[in-house]
């Protein structure tokens, strides 16, 4: 249980009363421990400081010429219901205190008060008020969670790139992000550059891989006009014309050697000098790189350390299968929405078999086949044959790629054991977990935590997309 939150002395709280005796009284108990003290000498003039003003606790007279202490409490709690109020009534009036309660007021103080009484209850309000700006920023943050800046995923691997990516990005560290094809390289560094203080300047990606030398070095650095026969106009290259925002690198491993000198040299200088071109050009860039797990030995060291600050390594699709159901579902209402198709639903036959497979193209991969799945399936339900991915062969292959410690060896057999069984005593069942349980000869609690450990979800969460 974590420590309650403390009141804010930082809080801002504002004092109405039409006298300004009391204003003064009230000011005097506060003004040591909060320091942030307005006043107000009517509900009319409250409520123009509070336009102005974010208050964060109100303490309010009730008995006041023009707007009394109610009708300001329900405007507030009207406009700002966030804002604690605390009400002082007159003495006796026992029922209006009762009434202000009832419409949103935080606690009374009935006068004449004492000081130390409404240090308590000013204290208890910010406490509360506090306590209710974390719950929401949980609450926002449980909502945000499977989802980060369109990257979807719940696995722990996965919310730790998440984590990665909001603890970076708003720094300006050049960022190597790795992973093998499909895994969303491209998404996390769009990821990057929305949540940088860059977000809204341009984003400008180019691969090194698809383009030819020059070609490259011409769009990196761009040239002047004659640099080569073709070069009929100055022209304006990336680096440049990115100008405060970032430049995404793709594929920076199977960069040129000659194009890796060249960008060395406009990272370390901050400047570029076009093709052909005489002065260097400032450059104000972010930049954002990706390759291929294993193309890295192409990379001058020098330009990896560079561009390296800050690393990551998406993980393959197959080592965090428990994020496969919820992408599932989420590509067949993309499909389902884009192509103009009725509701539309995973059965639990089609999440078994995509459980059952590896994704050697991972994320890409799934995403093709839901979106082959929705366009070819003429039924509501989308079952294994729709979805048609092929078996792959069973065997573990530990002779071959890098080599795997016994205990990852382990791991990785006993969950891939683990996924085709429960798949299949689910897709026998029809998912009824109780009756799975009973054919595989354990307890349903148990059945139930080795499914959630082979990223199995409860049937009724996929099964009902609509
Ligand atoms: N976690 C995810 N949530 C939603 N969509 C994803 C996720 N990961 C990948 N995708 C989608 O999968 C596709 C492939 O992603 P992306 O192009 O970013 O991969 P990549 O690692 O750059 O692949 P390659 O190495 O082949 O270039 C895209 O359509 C992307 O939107
Ligand atoms: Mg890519």
């Amino acid at each position: 249980m974590p420590d309650l939150p403390s009141a804010d002395s930082n809080a801002t709280i504002l004092l109405v009363d039409d006298s300004e005796d009391v204003l003064d009284g009230l000011g005097a108990i506060l003004m040591q421990t909060y320091p942030r003290i307005m006043r107000a000498l009517s509900g009319e003039a409250a409520l123009e400081t509070m336009a102005s003003i974010a208050v964060d606790l109100v303490i309010t007279d009730l008995s006041m010429p023009g707007m009394d202490g109610i009708e300001l409490l329900r405007r507030i709690k009207e406009s700002w219901p966030e804002t604690m109020v605390i009400v002082i009534t007159g003495f006796g009036s026992i029922e209006t205190a009762v009434e202000a309660m009832r419409q949103g007021a935080y606690h009374y103080v009935a006068k004449p008060f004492r000081a130390e009484e409404i240090l308590i209850i000013v204290e208890y309000a910010l406490q509360r008020l506090s306590l209710e700006r974390e719950v929401q920023s949980l609450r926002r943050r449980l909502v945000d969670e499977d989802r980060f800046a369109g990257i979807i995923a719940k696995s722990p691997k996965m919310l730790a790139l998440f984590e990665f990516i909001r603890k970076v990005a708003p720094t300006d560290a050049p960022v190597l992000i790795r992973g093998e094809s499909g895994t969303g390289k491209e998404l996390v560094a769009r990821a990057v550059h929305s949540e940088s203080s860059r977000s809204k300047e341009r984003f400008l990606g180019i691969n090194a891989a698809a383009l030819p030398e020059q070609l490259l070095e011409a769009e990196l650095f761009g040239y002047r006009k004659g640099a080569f026969t073709g070069a009929q106009h100055d022209k304006e290259g990336l680096l440049s014309s990115a100008c405060g925002g970032s430049v995404f690198l793709d594929e920076i491993g199977r960069m040129p050697m000659s194009c890796q000198a060249k960008l060395l040299r406009a990272i370390e200088e901050r400047e570029v000098m076009p093709v052909g071109g005489l002065d260097a050009q400032e450059i104000d860039v972010r930049f954002i790189s990706a390759t291929n797990a294993d193309v890295l030995k192409d990379i001058r060291t020098d330009l990896y350390y560079r561009l390296s600050v800050m690393e990551v390594t998406i993980p393959p699709l197959r080592s965090r299968m428990e994020d496969v159901p919820m992408l599932a579902t989420h590509f067949a209402e993309e499909y389902r929405l884009r192509f103009n198709k009725g509701p539309m639903r995973l059965g639990a036959s089609a999440v078994a078999a995509l459980m059952e497979y590896d994704w050697p193209g991972n994320v890409r991969e799934l995403e093709n086949t839901i979106q082959r799945a929705v366009v070819m399936s003429p039924h509501e339900e989308i079952t294994a044959d729709d979805i048609g991915v092929r078996q792959r062969p069973q065997g573990h292959d530990f002779g071959g790629g890098a080599p795997v410690t016994y205990a990852e060896g382990k791991d990785r057999a006993l969950g891939s054991f683990q996924r085709q069984y429960v798949s299949a005593m689910l897709e026998r069942t029809g998912g009824n977990i109780s009756r799975a349980a009973r054919l595989s000869g354990i307890t349903r609690a148990a059945f139930y935590s080795i499914m959630k450990k082979a990223g199995f979800q409860r049937p009724s969460r996929y099964r009902r997309m609509s």
